[in-house]
């Protein structure tokens, strides 16, 4: 081992020096050179001093806070002064509705499930002035009608142009403290408080547009993926309102060949580059037949919409639609950002394993097998596309309903619940009894013996899922004289 090359203190500007330069000429060298960088130190010294004093403070910022170099790391650097912060609520919004005078009173029942007389703001936009003899019903939302729409172009609806014209027709209205605009169908149903949970995740003072689009994959691809479908609802924030409000008009000449009025939103909203925010609890329920196994196995995030109520089968066997949508309000009036969460237990009996989903205030399924949940987790394809009443494709996957009635699902549905305290509630679900036709005979099922599940469940926190998105969780408690009890917790702390 060398002892040279491994000598402590080392340096190999030393030995560079040595051997260039003699020591007497290396002396001088060294001399001048440390003069040289003084002369230097003391002349920026100086320019320093002189422009701290008389500079002007736009152009040296030696300050330690303003220099990004010096600048506090441990403070985020996007954070913006401050604002008094009042969270979204529902006096924030304004909602749009699309309607025409000769359908409201047929419609009418849609929007008074959700509309909070004196609370709720906005209105239903008519084609016309309504019959006069007819008094307005009092829980609907108040109409206008909407302002000069006949002297646009149009290829295919006339319609399209003026619902499209309630961004501008709203945001005209001007009334103060505004921060999101909300547009629907007149068969849209919202549900007020997990909407108001959802936009409270978003920058109002920011443009943005908030919405889902289409189950059926022709919808999306006939008209676009990146478009918030109207019926399933969407928001606008302020600003966007804004810039719309302006553009529309131009917007309507543009995309004249366009089909429907959200299309052309849509394409006014690209012209700004805001795309969309997609929100998996709108549901423009582009499907046909039995909406059952999307609302089974609801996608981790609150339920803000319901669509096309009149083209699908009741929600609950044995009810009409309207009372279907009286029995769901029920369960999401005792806990309304729960409603519709999946959660999955297994119980284990001495004749196998069964597998239990459970879409909290609407049904719980049971099956005679081992499922995992990521099975689970897929709706059973109950529907049909809404173009063309094909079993597909749709945007997320599904599992088929099977044709060995063994392997389907006992169902139960949302029956009656109750609050067992100011936090927890109680939701029973009842067993839906088909004709024995379709009953599973093949083996001794004793699933039958379950006649009612009674689920008990805290009250979920309603900005649970902006902070964490997490599939709920079940464990049964026992499962005695057909009853059987079950316990769900959230899965966040
Ligand atoms: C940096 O910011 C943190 C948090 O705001 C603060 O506690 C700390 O005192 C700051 N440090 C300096 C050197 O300013
Ligand atoms: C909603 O926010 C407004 C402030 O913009 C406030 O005055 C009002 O009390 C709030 N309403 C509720 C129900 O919290
Ligand atoms: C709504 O407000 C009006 C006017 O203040 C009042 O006459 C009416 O009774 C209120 N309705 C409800 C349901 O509170
Ligand atoms: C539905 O109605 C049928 C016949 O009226 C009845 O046998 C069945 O129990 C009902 N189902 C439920 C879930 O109420």
């Amino acid at each position: 081992m060398s002892a040279q090359g491994r000598e402590p203190g080392h340096n190999p500007f030393k030995s560079l020096k040595l051997s260039i330069f003699s020591d007497k000429f290396s002396d001088i060298f060294m001399t001048s050179f440390k003069a040289t960088l003084m002369m230097i130190f003391i002349i920026t010294s100086i320019i320093i001093v002189f422009y701290s004093f008389f500079g002007s403070e736009t152009r040296w910022r030696f300050g330690y806070q303003d220099s990004p170099v010096n600048a506090n790391l441990t403070r985020p650097f996007c954070v913006e002064p401050t604002r008094p912060e009042i969270s979204t609520n529902t006096s924030h919004i304004v909602f749009g509705i699309g309607g025409s005078a000769k359908t409201w009173s047929r419609r009418q029942k849609y929007s008074q499930l959700w509309w909070r007389v004196n609370s709720t703001r906005g209105f239903v936009w008519l084609d016309e002035q309504p019959d006069r003899d007819t008094e307005w019903p009092e829980n609907s939302p108040p109409y206008k009608v909407s302002s000069d729409w006949t002297h646009f172009k149009f290829s295919s609806s006339q319609s399209a142009v003026r619902i499209a014209r309630i961004v501008s027709d709203s945001f005209r209205v001007g009334l103060p403290n505004v921060r999101w605009f909300v547009m629907g169908d007149d068969d849209t149903v919202f549900f007020l408080d997990n909407l108001v949970a959802v936009l409270k995740k978003y920058d109002h003072e920011k443009l943005f547009y908030v919405g889902g689009n289409s189950e059926s994959v022709e919808q999306d691809v006939l008209h676009s993926y990146d478009m918030a479908f109207g019926g399933g609802g969407f928001a606008l924030s302020y600003p966007l309102a804004e810039k719309l409000s302006k553009a529309m008009d131009g917007c309507l000449d543009r995309y004249s060949n366009y089909y429907g009025s959200d299309q052309r939103i849509w394409a006014c909203v690209s012209e700004f580059g805001v795309p969309l925010t997609r929100e998996p609890g709108f549901h423009q329920n582009d499907v046909r037949g039995d909406v059952y196994g999307l609302l089974a196995a609801h996608p981790v995030a609150p339920l803000v919409t319901l669509h096309h109520l009149d083209y699908l089968s009741p929600l609950f066997p044995n009810q009409t639609q309207d009372e279907s949508l009286n029995t769901l309000m029920e369960a999401y009036n005792l806990d309304p950002s729960r409603t519709l969460q999946q959660s999955v237990c297994y119980y284990k009996n001495w004749g196998g394993i069964w597998s239990i989903s459970i879409s909290w205030g609407y049904t719980i399924q049971i099956y005679n097998s081992y499922l995992l949940p990521p099975d689970l987790e897929i709706p059973l394809q109950t529907f049909k596309t809404w173009r063309s009443w094909a079993d597909g494709p749709f945007t997320f996957n599904t599992r088929p309903v099977s044709s060995d009635r063994c392997e389907n699902p006992i169902t139960y549905f949302f029956d009656w619940g109750q609050e067992v305290s100011k936090t927890e509630t109680l939701t029973s679900y009842k067993k839906y009894v088909v004709d024995s036709s379709k009953e599973c005979k093949a083996k001794v099922d004793y699933r039958r013996t379950v006649e009612k599940i009674q689920v008990f469940a805290p009250k979920m926190d309603p900005q649970e899922f902006a902070k964490v998105p997490r599939r709920q969780l079940c464990e049964i408690e026992n499962f005695k004289y057909g009853k059987m009890k079950v316990k769900i917790r959230s899965s966040v702390p």
